[in-house]
């Protein structure tokens, strides 16, 4: 396949998702959260009543989502769940069923579906390791901890919500655990990849970094 990959992985809370549409963006490229196909998973099993131990009934829900991606919002079965998908505990809920092979195996040909000319701008845990292994560029975009607690805090407190730095940063550092410790598909930089760190970075500046890398490929 030779339409262009970046795959960008990384824990949670680093930046990836605004990083990566906004490298589509300036590239002209569409766009793949994959952590939003994890969280539609938990959220529509959440809504059919499905165990998050129940790895078969996982696996046909992942199958047949019925969603699409629009500009600015999401939708599962033409309902708008752009917000309940952000929640924590769905959030919590998608890291809790990820390590299950069969839901995995279920969202692998819906993610390399969106390679499509001119390129593809993707994010998540095993882009440049599982689902795209032919990228020819691979980040692995990391934040010190405390850089990714303060990020999220600031994105709550501004959507009007109240948060405590302290939890926040406990929560991450499980999520990051679990993601990181699981067999199946764990997170890790791929043998090829570039790492950016963004703990003193913002937005733009991580952006740039990774339009270089992009430039300056061999
Ligand atoms: O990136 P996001 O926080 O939306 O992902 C939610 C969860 O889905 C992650 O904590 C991770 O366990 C899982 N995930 C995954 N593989 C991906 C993307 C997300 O296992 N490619």
């Amino acid at each position: 396949n030779h339409i262009p990959v970046i795959a960008i992985d990384g824990p949670t809370a680093s930046g990836k998702g605004t990083v990566a549409a906004r490298v589509a963006e300036a590239l002209g490229w569409s766009v793949l959260d994959s952590g939003a196909l994890y969280r539609l998973s938990a959220l529509a099993a959440t809504r059919r009543g499905v165990a998050d131990t129940d790895e078969q009934a996982l696996a046909d829900i992942a199958r047949q989502l019925d969603v699409r991606f629009l500009s600015d919002k999401v939708l599962l079965d033409n309902d708008d769940v752009t917000e309940q998908l952000r929640q924590e505990h769905i959030g919590d809920m998608a890291s809790r069923i990820a390590p299950l092979q069969p839901l995995r195996d279920a969202l692998l040909e819906r993610q390399r579906a969106f390679r499509q000319a001119p390129g593809l701008v993707c994010d998540g845990r095993d882009m440049g390791t599982v689902v795209f292994p032919d990228a020819p560029l691979k980040i692995f975009l990391i934040a010190d901890v405390d850089a990714r607690a303060q990020r999220r805090y600031n994105q709550l407190i501004e959507k009007g919500f109240s948060a405590n730095l302290g939890d926040l940063s406990k929560d991450l550092q499980a999520r990051d655990d679990r993601d990181q410790n699981r067999l199946v598909a764990p997170l890790k930089p791929a043998d090829d990849a570039v790492v950016v760190d963004s703990s003193n970075l913002d937005v733009d500046q991580t952006v740039e970094r990774i339009l270089a890398h992009w430039r300056n490929r061999a």
